[in-house]
């Protein structure tokens, strides 16, 4: 018989029907957000599931659930999931990768730029019928050309946002990684390795796209905020908990740093209330992938590795292929 799915969020209508050709499949068509007694009990009986970031699988859900082979995150990033968990018990856990990457550096750069030249802020002063006269320095930001663009995390995604700075923007890239990219990957974009403490010093615009991990909980606190220029914006679209936003609402409001960009935020989708009070920081509801040609590609990835996982394929993303070939 076919196997049984969970699609545990709502989706393209194509991508339940790509997934009903080899499965039968349990919808969630009033994009109910599941709790984690919710979940489990959803995925009774349950092969595989189709996930979102909403979604977190840990070891009591798949141990609640040892029927559970495949577990698909329609997302590049995967804090939700307990990776280490899933190969214990031989679940091959999958993401989406590289169909989000320019879609995403897109997005983390229109943050930036709306933070530097506070597209928000005066957006919001003009349509509360603010704006009266010119004046010559009303909402005068900071430049993002020739600027010194600091990137944390360089991966696919930040490699992206530095191809744009340097290549577009004319700007000088320095970053921060785990480890130092090869000189070839470097060398065009001219991206300079340094210290964390020197890309805080140093950086105009910071771009935050580093995972999401107990290693980086916090990575930028108010010891960070103030070793930046009080002239310097924070951009953060990798994930909450990566800031400490509350830290953050502080720096901003003194103005010790000048301004933010935050698509991702601890709790959310709950927002720190300082945030929301603060005007010197653009605020968008995590939707740095949300293009539709974008989130059509990170849906065919999932509902791919799911088919592929289930009919004893090679999942095309896994995150830890150690597990495979699953077991039927
Ligand atoms: C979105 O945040 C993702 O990880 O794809
Ligand atoms: C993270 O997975 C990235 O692509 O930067």
């Amino acid at each position: 018989s076919r196997p049984s799915v969970l699609v545990a969020r709502a989706v393209f209508p194509e991508t339940l029907a790509k997934l009903r050709a080899h499965f039968d499949v349990e919808d969630n068509p009033a994009d109910q957000i599941f709790t984690k007694a919710e979940l489990s009990a959803k995925l009774a009986g349950k092969a595989g599931c189709f996930i979102t970031g909403s979604e977190r699988i840990d070891a009591e859900v798949l141990d609640a659930n040892p029927q559970l082979r495949a577990v698909c995150n329609m997302a590049v990033g995967y804090n939700n999931i307990d990776v280490e968990a899933c190969t214990a018990r031989g679940v091959v856990a999958t993401n989406t990768p590289d169909v989000l990457t320019e879609t995403t550096a897109d997005f983390g750069f229109a943050l930036m730029m709306a933070a530097a030249r506070r597209v928000a802020e005066s957006e919001h002063f003009l349509r509360r019928g603010e704006w009266t006269k010119w004046s010559f320095d009303m909402f005068a930001g900071s430049d993002v050309h020739g600027a010194t663009l600091g990137i944390l995390g360089m991966g696919r995604i930040g490699q992206a946002v530095a191809r744009r700075g340097a290549l577009g923007f004319g700007m000088k890239v320095i970053y921060h990684n785990r480890s130092r990219l090869a000189p070839e990957i470097e060398a065009p974009i001219g991206a300079r390795y340094v210290s964390k403490e020197e890309l805080l010093r140093e950086c105009d615009h910071l771009v935050i796209v580093v995972p999401y991990s107990a290693a980086s909980h916090h990575a930028i606190g108010a010891r960070e905020l103030a070793q930046m220029k009080p002239t310097a914006t924070l951009t953060n679209i990798a994930r909450g908990g990566v800031v400490d936003d509350a830290a953050l609402a502080v720096a901003l409001r003194e103005r010790r740093i000048a301004a933010g960009g935050l698509d991702v935020f601890e709790g959310e989708p709950k927002v720190h209330p300082d945030l929301l009070t603060v005007p010197n920081v653009v605020l968008t509801p995590h939707i740095a992938s949300a293009t539709v040609a974008t989130r059509r590609a990170m849906a065919d990835l999932a509902a791919d590795n799911l088919i592929a996982a289930l009919t004893g394929a090679a999942p095309p993303t896994p995150i830890n292929p150690a597990v495979l070939p699953l077991k039927k």
